[in-house]
Parts: structure tokens; C-alpha cells; sequence
């Protein structure tokens, strides 16, 4: 089955979980760590190459200020009691965002967790806080802004590739496989760039029910895809046949 090098997921539902077993936000919280955790280890058991959650999105401050507190003190819990799992399976974990508005202590631990993992080779977790991808695409047109400004680069020769080099982790393929769990059909700010041409997968699941089954269900879709790329369907199919005649060539 085609696998996806790179699954980008927005994990969205905890408080709909929590609501409907009558129990405070953040139970459905934890409850959402927990389907984390589980997706994380199914991921690194498929071989996947980057698995990207978004953990905390640039507009979530927007909550109530208790709600907020919660999710910073479940993200500095979490990160202190998985890092050495992380580590023992290979993972190189990394964080995309803005990390300047984190209290101190996590700013901290989130620097310790990327320096202890960085010679990892296995897979590449990238977890997405206090991160938006308007955001992502502003710091980078805001770094050639600043190479023009210094005469390191001609404001006309500025490609679509300059802006895609400065993004926060253009050296890792872009998703192929997007899935937001809940039911909503948005994007809510995510990787706006780099979800260019990725496969978009919607389910009414919500995140802390979802289980390896459902990624499994999410993957089989995504196997079934025909990624054309801006092609017509007869050309995917001769660049196939091409391909299939060169490996029996060789
Ligand atoms: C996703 O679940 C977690 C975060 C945004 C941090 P929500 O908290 O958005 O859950 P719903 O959408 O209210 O059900
Ligand atoms: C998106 O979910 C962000 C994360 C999952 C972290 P939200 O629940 O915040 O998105 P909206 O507000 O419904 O679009
Ligand atoms: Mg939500």
C-alpha cells in the first residue's frame, strides 16, 4: 500500500468529547493526549518519515486564560514523561511557531527535548504550538525582506522556492496526507503553504477517539488517491507505464 512520508494532522475535538460525558474541557484534554501518544506510536510502527500535529494554534490564546493555563501545564507534563520513549524509538522531535509567548519553563524544556532528540534519524515528530501558517509565511517573506534590504538579494529575482526555503521546516517534504478529526472542514490556519497539494482527509471522529483503526481507515484513503499535480489522468498513467518500463529495463 502507498504510504505517506509525511501525515499533518489537526487534532480537534477534545472539548466535544469532554461535553458530551457531561466532564470539564480539560478531561477531554488529557483524554486528547492520550490518542496522541497512541498515534505517535502507530506512526513510528509504519515507517512514517514526519508526523506533524498541531498542538496549539496562533489564535487558541483566544480561550478562556484557565483553559490556556491547562494546555501549558499538559504540554510541559507531557514533554517531561515522553521524551525518553521519544528517544529510545529514534525520533528527532522539533516544535514550528512563534515560541517567544511560552512561560520561560517550557520555552525551556522544549529546547531541552529538541537537543536531546536532534541526532535522532528515525521519525521526525513536529509539533506545531502557538504556530499559524499566515505566521509561517510572514517570517519568512519578512526574512527576504531583510536579505533585499542588506543588497544580499534582488527583490525581483525572488521566486516562489526563496519563500518556500524560509519556511519553518523546509527541509522535510511537504504533507501528503492532511486529516482533521471532528467533523469541522477547515483549514483553521494550518500549513497554508506547504498543504499545497496535499490529500485532505475529514473525519467526524473526535481526536480522543482516535485510534489506530481510524488512522488506518485515513491511510487507506489516501493509498486509493491519484495525485495529479496539475496532470491530466492519461498523463499520471503514462508516467506510470514509463516508470514501470524503466524498472524492468534495469
Ligand atoms: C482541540 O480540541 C485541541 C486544541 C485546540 C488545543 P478543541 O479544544 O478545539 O475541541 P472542540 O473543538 O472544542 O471540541
Ligand atoms: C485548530 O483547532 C487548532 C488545533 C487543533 C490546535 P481549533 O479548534 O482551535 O480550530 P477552530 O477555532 O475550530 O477553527
Ligand atoms: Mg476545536
Amino acid at each position: 500500500m502507498k504510504l505517506p512520508q509525511h501525515i499533518a494532522i489537526v487534532m480537534d475535538g477534545n472539548g466535544r468529547w469532554a461535553k458530551q460525558r457531561f466532564l470539564p474541557r480539560l478531561a477531554g484534554h488529557r483524554a486528547g493526549v492520550e490518542a496522541t501518544r497512541q498515534i505517535v506510536k502507530s506512526c513510528i510502527k509504519k515507517n512514517i518519515k514526519v508526523l506533524s500535529l498541531f498542538a496549539f494554534s496562533s489564535e487558541n490564546w483566544r480561550r478562556p486564560v484557565k483553559e490556556v493555563g491547562h494546555l501549558m501545564e499538559l504540554f510541559l507534563i507531557g514533554l517531561e514523561r515522553e521524551v525518553g520513549i521519544l528517544y529510545d524509538n529514534n525520533v528527532q522531535l522539533r516544535f514550528i511557531g512563534d515560541r517567544h509567548r511560552f512561560n520561560e519553563k517550557l520555552r525551556m524544556k522544549m529546547q531541552e527535548v529538541e537537543t536531546k532528540t536532534r541526532d535522532n534519524t528515525g521519525m521526525v515528530l513536529l509539533l506545531a504550538m502557538n504556530y499559524g501558517g499566515q505566521w509561517d509565511i510572514y517570517q519568512s517573506v519578512q526574512q527576504l525582506a531583510l536579505e533585499v534590504a542588506e543588497g544580499k538579494l534582488l527583490a525581483l529575482a525572488i521566486t516562489p522556492s526563496h519563500i518556500a526555503n524560509k519556511l519553518s521546516f523546509s527541509d522535510l517534504p511537504d504533507p501528503d496526507l492532511f486529516i482533521r478529526t471532528s467533523g469541522e472542514i477547515r483549514i483553521s490556519n494550518f500549513m497554508l503553504w506547504q498543504l499545497a497539494y496535499s490529500e485532505l482527509y475529514f473525519t467526524p471522529t473526535l481526536w480522543p477517539d482516535f485510534n489506530e483503526t481510524e488512522l488506518d481507515k485515513a491511510l487507506a484513503y489516501f493509498a486509493n488517491r491519484e495525485r495529479r499535480y496539475g496532470n491530466s489522468s492519461e498523463q499520471m498513467n503514462d508516467i506510470a507505464a514509463a516508470v514501470q518500463t524503466y524498472d524492468q529495463s534495469i
